[in-house]
């Protein structure tokens, strides 16, 4: 019986690869459809994690599980209703096996319906609101979440005299979580926190930072998404605000290593807590590095990159164990519980929620040579993301 339907199963697909015209290959194709805002403000995060697949591809081949994996990459220039359209598109018409990438979270929100109907994995890349692997069962991420990121930071900033924050989030999903997730632990511990979001679209931080200015507190919280840090940092020293003394803490997207080196001295001394960092010394990560600037020349690998480097991986491990079996309910099951040293450090898929366990390290912004870098010099191995371990 078994072996009837696997013959069977077999003659299906070279059916299928020889009505696609791909007759002439030996080797069955699995389809990847790769989703990314490649315009747009969102761009680098674009570029990032498409350079790390392709990194990933050129370092470990496309035959995995005796499959060749073919990535289809599309520009939803950052807009919701582009990526919904596409991943139809990608799924009905190029039937894909896999959709990947999902640069912000009402991107990957748009989508999970899709998944959930088509049963497809939907591999979270970027997009790191708490919430989103809930939207579907067919969601795995190997970014990070933000309460992830940013819980550790509230028990720092305490535990270093810090008595009273400002916080300013851009006004979404991430934000969001970051600024309730920080603010909850920080009031916990006895500190006090005030709060302002900014919109997503063209945020102007000017009106906030005088009031930052006037205030004075210890420190100032701030979330925006990867890319926007330099705008917020330009606005930051504008006013003044580094010759201040107020400390500036948060989660690492703010000092970004794609754009962190055109920050300027303002960013050395912010301390923020994250999963990655480009200097995150070990011999997995110096190798990913170099590789990934020699391919991208004059381009440092950021978080948004091995977000993109660990999520093919995680397709192409997963297609292996099934032995090259692409239906989405075995691959899910393949990546529940997959495991390996990133160049982050040691991550797992949760298998009871799909999100991804990870170190989170605190790092101080100092400048190296001539080069500005997030140093890592303390680790909380392991976290998983708070909001769901708590339910
Ligand atoms: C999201 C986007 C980012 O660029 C980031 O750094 C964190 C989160 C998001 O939209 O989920």
């Amino acid at each position: 019986m078994t072996i009837r339907r696997t013959v069977l199963k077999v003659f299906m697909a070279g059916a299928v690869a020889a009505t696609l015209g791909s007759g002439a290959q030996a080797q069955e194709v699995v389809k990847v459809g790769l989703i990314l805002p490649m315009t747009g403000p969102f761009a680098s995060t674009g570029r990032q994690i498409e350079a790390a697949v392709k990194l990933f591809l050129a370092q470990s081949g496309t035959t995995h599980g005796g499959k060749r994996l073919e990535v289809i990459l599309k520009d939803d220039t950052g807009n919701a209703d582009a990526t919904r359209r596409i991943a139809q598109e990608l799924v009905v018409n190029d039937k894909v096996a896999v959709l990947a990438g999902f640069g912000l979270t009402p991107l990957a929100m748009a989508t999970a319906p899709i998944a959930t109907q088509a049963k497809i994995p939907q591999i979270v890349m970027a997009a790191a609101t708490a919430s989103i692997t809930e939207a579907s069962p067919f969601i795995v991420r190997t970014s990070f979440t933000l309460p992830q990121a940013s819980e550790p930071m509230a028990d720092w900033a305490w535990s270093n005299g810090i008595k009273r924050v400002f916080t300013v989030v851009t006004d979404y999903g991430p934000g969001i979580d970051a600024e309730t997730s920080f603010a909850n632990k920080f009031k916990a511990a006895g500190g006090t926190v005030e709060s302002v979001r900014v919109p997503l679209r063209n945020p102007d931080f000017a009106p906030f930072l005088q009031r930052v200015s006037e205030a004075k507190p210890d420190a100032l919280f701030v979330f925006v998404p990867s890319g926007i840090g330099a705008q917020f940092m330009k606005q930051f020293v504008e006013r003044g605000l580094d010759k201040a003394g107020v400390k500036l803490i948060g989660p690492g997207d703010v000092v970004d290593d794609d754009i962190l080196n055109g920050m300027g001295d303002v960013a050395v001394g912010a301390i923020t807590t994250h999963h990655y960092s480009a200097k995150h010394d070990s011999a997995a990560n110096l190798a990913f590095v170099k590789a990934f600037e020699a391919a991208n020349p004059g381009v440092r690998p950021n978080f948004m990159a091995v977000g993109g480097y660990d999520g093919m991986r995680l397709i192409a491990e997963a297609l292996k164990a099934t032995n090259g079996d692409a239906s989405g309910e075995k691959l899910i099951t393949a990546m529940k519980g997959a495991s390996w040293e990133s160049p982050r450090g040691p991550i797992t898929i949760d298998p009871a929620t799909r999100d991804i366990i990870q170190n989170i390290y605190v790092r101080r912004t100092e400048k190296v040579g001539s080069d500005l870098f997030n140093i890592e010099f303390a680790t909380i191995p392991q976290v998983k993301d708070p909001v769901k371990a708590r339910k």
